[in-house]
């Protein structure tokens, strides 16, 4: 149920790619949906809970990200796998937010790549074509415009009819080649939109901030998806109607959400008389509202008392179970030990290790980076 369909993404993609970037993605894409809709045992853990799963659906290959002379991630390479909890540990100042940062598209790499499904994150999140072709079609507006008032005005003060139709096609030609020169660096360096990637299914959680608190569970959850796709004030005007179908479908999500969540009794409640725990299911509902395929969690269990902490750790493994994948950074190590698959250890801004945690809770290596850190 949680798997999204590649194909849609495929079709929104397509226009902003070149054909042999889509031939390959349509390749990756049909081995990973083949992949995970056989149910076999390939690739199951004796300690996974779940029977899909084994491919990576996230790679990140010799990421690097330094902060003035500080290299905070210094080439990591490693990969989430499809369905799977990955736990992300290591000593302080490891470079396990910064990372986090890097997966999430908050920040940008000096070097390195993310994929995921194949399809490399930066990429995915650059604008889409039609926001391409309006600033292009604004700036040619603006640039021409700019031309033929120039040129009227040179033609006005020569007063000659043949020097203003020179110093017009003059101006135009420059114009036109300096236009074309901003359009290239301006593709080049499109933006990135985080946003984008949870479109395409890669989320990560945030706090519940204070104006949040001052709304029911359920206006948050509702909240949700429209805060990760950007509204569209477009269809709010010109199509009511699809928009009261769209909120009804948002609302039904709401409720699966809820269930999911076991926070159906509180769905009228407001956010800020929640506990620490219900905030934190909360914050992964809000999340799971736009169903997405790969779920980033910084210190999911954080400031969340015992006895929550157990409810929420059990929806977290019953979500991996459903079929999602998720990355966690935690500092308590007992959380990260029970409901990891895989566990990477970074220090210094490497991966030191990775492995099942039976294997890393006895690793020397891992031992001693946390001693010596
Ligand atoms: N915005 C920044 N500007 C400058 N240095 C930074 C920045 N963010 C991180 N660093 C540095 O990069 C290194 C890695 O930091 P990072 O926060 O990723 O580590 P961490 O593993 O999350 O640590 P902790 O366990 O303490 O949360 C540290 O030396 C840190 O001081
Ligand atoms: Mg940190």
């Amino acid at each position: 149920m949680t798997s999204r369909n590649p194909e849609l993404d495929e079709g929104a993609e397509a226009g902003s790619e070149t054909a042999t970037e889509a031939d390959a993605d349509a390749g990756d894409d049909a081995a990973v949906s083949g992949g995970s809709g056989v149910e076999t045992a390939t690739g199951a853990g004796p300690d996974g809970g779940s029977d899909r799963g084994g491919d990576a659906i996230v790679e990140v290959e010799e990421l690097r990200k330094t902060f003035g002379g500080i290299v905070a991630v210094d080439g990591a390479t490693f990969e989430l796998e499809e369905a799977k909890i990955t736990g992300l540990i290591g000593p302080n100042g490891a470079g396990k937010t910064t990372t986090f940062n890097l997966l999430s598209g908050f920040l940008q790499p000096d070097s390195g790549e993310v994929r995921f499904r194949g399809r490399s994150t930066s990429e995915l999140m650059r604008p889409s074509a039609a926001e391409d072709r309006v600033w292009v079609t604004a700036s040619g507006i603006t640039f021409g415009g700019v031309g033929a008032s120039l040129a009227g005005a040179a033609g006005a003060s020569l007063a000659l009819l043949g020097g203003a139709a020179v110093v017009g096609l003059g101006f135009g030609a420059g114009l036109y080649y300096g236009q074309r020169g901003v359009r290239e660096r301006y593709l080049e360096s499109r933006p990135q939109r985080p946003h984008r990637l949870a479109e395409h299914g890669m989320v990560r959680t945030f706090q519940i901030t204070r104006e949040l608190q001052e709304m029911t569970v359920m206006e948050n959850l509702m909240l949700g998806p429209s805060d990760q796709r950007g509204e569209n004030l477009f269809q709010t005007w010109f199509r009511p109607n699809a928009v009261a179908a769209q909120e009804q479908e948002i609302r039904d999500r709401a409720f699966e959400v809820l269930e999911l969540l076991e926070l159906s009794h509180l769905t009228n409640e407001y956010a800020g008389n929640l506990s620490g725990g219900q905030r934190k299911l909360l914050e992964l509902g809000r999340v799971l509202m736009v169903d997405p395929d790969v779920i980033l969690l910084d210190e999911p269990v954080a400031g969340v008392n015992p006895s929550l902490r157990e409810n929420l750790m059990d929806r977290i493994l019953e979500l991996r179970d459903q079929g999602y994948s998720f990355c966690i950074v935690e500092h308590d190590m007992d959380v990260i030990m029970r409901l990891s698959d895989t566990v990477i250890v970074m220090d210094q801004g490497q991966v030191l290790t990775e492995g099942s945690p039976e294997i890393i809770r006895e690793d020397e290596r891992v031992i001693d980076a946390y001693l010596g850190g």
